[in-house]
């Protein structure tokens, strides 16, 4: 599936779910490590019960570690900032999962409540791998 979405940040990449159409009997996503999702998936999490219209998830970014991140349903806007820009895409329910790479600060808002998000990561859960201060962040992107 092609994407409509113009990357002006770095560090980010989009792939895609596989997919194989067995309406009206469902539909099958798929995702294999090191195929179409290219690393090693050492983590799988999701996210729903969204139900709150003010949330905001994320405000971090990593220092190593890659995550692909799909709406699977509903909708929500993701923001990703890379330290020199900041672009916002408006999520739907989608194939197209955006790779993102270290050094990218991510927020997640606006999101519907049927809303559920997939992140394949190439890491384990680490807090020592998060940078949580926006400030921190820019200091470091500019000291590369
Ligand atoms: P966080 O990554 O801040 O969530 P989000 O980016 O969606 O806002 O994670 C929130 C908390 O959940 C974090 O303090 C620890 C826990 N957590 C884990 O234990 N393992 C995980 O893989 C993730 C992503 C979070």
């Amino acid at each position: 599936m092609s994407n409509a979405f113009k990357l002006k940040i770095s560090h980010v990449s989009f792939v895609n779910l596989g997919c194989f159409d067995d309406s009206p009997d469902g539909i099958l996503f798929i995702a294999e490590a090191e195929k179409n999702i290219p690393f090693k998936i050492k983590r799988v999490f999701f996210i729903n019960s969204l139900g709150k219209q003010q949330a905001i998830r994320g405000k971090h970014a990593h220092k190593q570690g890659e995550q692909i991140i799909f709406c699977i349903s509903g909708s929500f806007d993701l923001i990703l900032d890379d330290g020199n820009h900041s672009q916002k895409f408006g999520l739907e329910k989608s194939t197209l999962g955006f790779k993102i790479g270290p050094l990218v600060w991510l927020t997640m808002k606006n999101f519907s409540p049927d809303c559920v998000i997939l992140v394949l990561a190439n890491t384990y859960y680490q807090e020592e791998d998060y940078i949580r201060d926006y400030q921190q962040f820019l200091k470091i992107v500019h000291q590369k």
